[in-house]
């Protein structure tokens, strides 16, 4: 399962106005001098009654004068995904922010991404931290995230991308558990990390289309054999229910050509029957049996749904002016260029997505990673991967146009910010 993952995510539309969480003025003229009390997050107003001031007080009102402001400074900048839209922001480099976890300390991670360990010997691409405009976004806090999973299961579903967040995911919180509180089992296509004392599991399912096709088990390497079943998904879809956070993605898969095959109504034909159609068109029409099945299987009090936007892809290095470039090889930092967007992330595959998920009887949250990750055109696993379940060789690794993966990000790195999004919503 080395092939294709993407995703791309947009967050809740924001109703730009910040959030009036201060809502009081107090006039403290002869009578009452208004103290401020701010405990650690909200603020509390107590009133006393107003001796005359002294210059003391002065400075005191004057301190907590400073202090309102600082507290509303803080509390503007609070994260509350109604107000904040994560994706507008910038990438910021902090030399001293270290990860959660290495790709030594987590024993979860796939060859495919454990960058450093393969040979990768910068690591800047590790230390940008991602600014929106207009909030904060909390670091990803592992006991938290373990708090809101008590009793719960956390499903992704998709491909390999998807499961790059998962395993990013699960190597943030895995850190704080004993060794004997704590399980994984792989399997083909349906993984389960539990954590024991929390009676929660993260779990991964495999089907990169959602919808079912023939080369979701067996993958068949010639894209024009693969076949999509568009308006069927009740073979993966059974696996999905009793969950309590589900989040989806698809993209990357579709991407193998112009056109796709595709059957659809009956299959009374067999696979001879599939018709071509544009990708988009397909994309629609798997993406609405996706959405009809969560309409009519979700109960959204019991059940929230997500679902990740698509993950760029950077493999033509003209497109951020580097034309002596290779993919996305030896590349050590960001695009800075506001807006970045490339030719790796199909804007009508967004749009696709952005109005299926409009039309939903269930509420979607988009987990909107497409514009942030567009500009990290340094962090994917380029030659320091695997191919067949083996390192790159030499050989392979001098080679970057044919093998460098700018699909797939290393780990950690930027679906680790992926997933500090996602447990801002959860
Ligand atoms: C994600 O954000 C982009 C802008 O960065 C926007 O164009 C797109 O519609 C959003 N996607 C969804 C599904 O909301
Ligand atoms: C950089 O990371 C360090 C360590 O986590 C943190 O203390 C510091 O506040 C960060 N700096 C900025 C500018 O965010
Ligand atoms: C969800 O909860 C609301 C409010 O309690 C209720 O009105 C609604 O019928 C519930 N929906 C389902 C599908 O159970
Ligand atoms: C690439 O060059 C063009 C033309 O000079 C410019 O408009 C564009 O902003 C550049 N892109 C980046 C990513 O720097
Ligand atoms: C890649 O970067 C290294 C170190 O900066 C440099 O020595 C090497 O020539 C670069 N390789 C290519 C093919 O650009």
């Amino acid at each position: 399962m080395s092939l294709a993952p993407s995703q791309s995510a947009a967050m809740k539309p924001s109703k730009g106005k910040l959030p009036i969480s201060v809502v009081t003025v107090i006039v403290c003229s002869f009578a009452f001098i208004a103290l401020l009390y701010t405990d650690t997050s909200r603020s509390l107003f107590k009133l006393k009654s107003c001796p005359r001031r002294s210059p003391v007080e002065k400075s005191k009102d004057r301190a907590a004068e400073d202090n309102l402001k600082n507290f509303q400074m803080d509390d503007r900048f609070e994260f509350d995904p109604e107000e904040c839209t994560v994706n507008t922001g910038k990438w910021m480099f902090n030399k001293t922010f270290k990860p959660l976890y290495t790709d030594r300390s987590c024993p979860y991670l796939d060859k495919q991404v454990s960058c450093v360990k393969n040979g990768r010997r910068d690591t800047d691409y590790r230390r940008w931290e991602w600014q929106p405009d207009d909030c904060t976004l909390p670091r990803f806090n592992p006991e938290l995230a373990l708090k809101k999973l008590r009793g719960k299961r956390l499903l992704f579903v998709g491909d390999s991308l998807q499961r790059g967040q998962w395993q990013s995911f699960v190597c943030l919180v895995e850190w704080i558990i004993p060794e004997d509180k704590k399980s994984m089992k792989q399997g083909h296509s349906h993984s389960v990390f539990r954590a024991k004392e929390y009676d929660a599991t993260i779990e991964f399912y495999w089907a990169p289309f959602l919808i079912e096709s023939n080369t979701d088990d067996h993958i068949i390497v010639d894209t024009k054999k693969r076949i999509l079943k568009v308006d069927s998904i009740d073979k993966h879809a059974k696996h999905w229910g009793g969950v309590d956070f589900l989040v989806f993605n698809t993209y990357v898969w579709w991407m193998s050509g112009l056109r796709l095959k595709t059957l659809w109504g009956s299959f009374a034909n067999g696979e001879e029957g599939y018709e071509e159609l544009d990708t988009p068109v397909a994309y629609k029409i798997g993406l609405k049996t996706w959405a009809n099945w969560i309409d009519s299987n979700i109960n959204p009090n019991k059940t929230r749904v997500f679902f990740t936007t698509m993950s760029p892809t950077h493999t033509r290095s003209e497109d951020w002016n580097n034309t002596e470039g290779l993919k996305c090889f030896n590349e050590t930092k960001p695009v800075l260029k506001k807006k970045y967007w490339g030719s790796g992330s199909d804007k009508r595959m967004m749009s696709v997505v952005a109005s299926i998920g409009k039309k939903m009887k269930v509420p979607v949250t988009f987990i909107n990673i497409t514009q942030l990750s567009e500009y990290r055109i340094d962090a994917h696993a380029s030659v320091y991967t695997e191919t067949g379940g083996k390192l790159l060789t030499e050989e392979q690794r001098a080679d970057p146009l044919h093998h460098a993966d700018c699909i797939h990000w290393c780990l950690p790195g930027v679906p680790d910010t992926w997933n500090r999004i996602f447990l801002a919503y959860l």
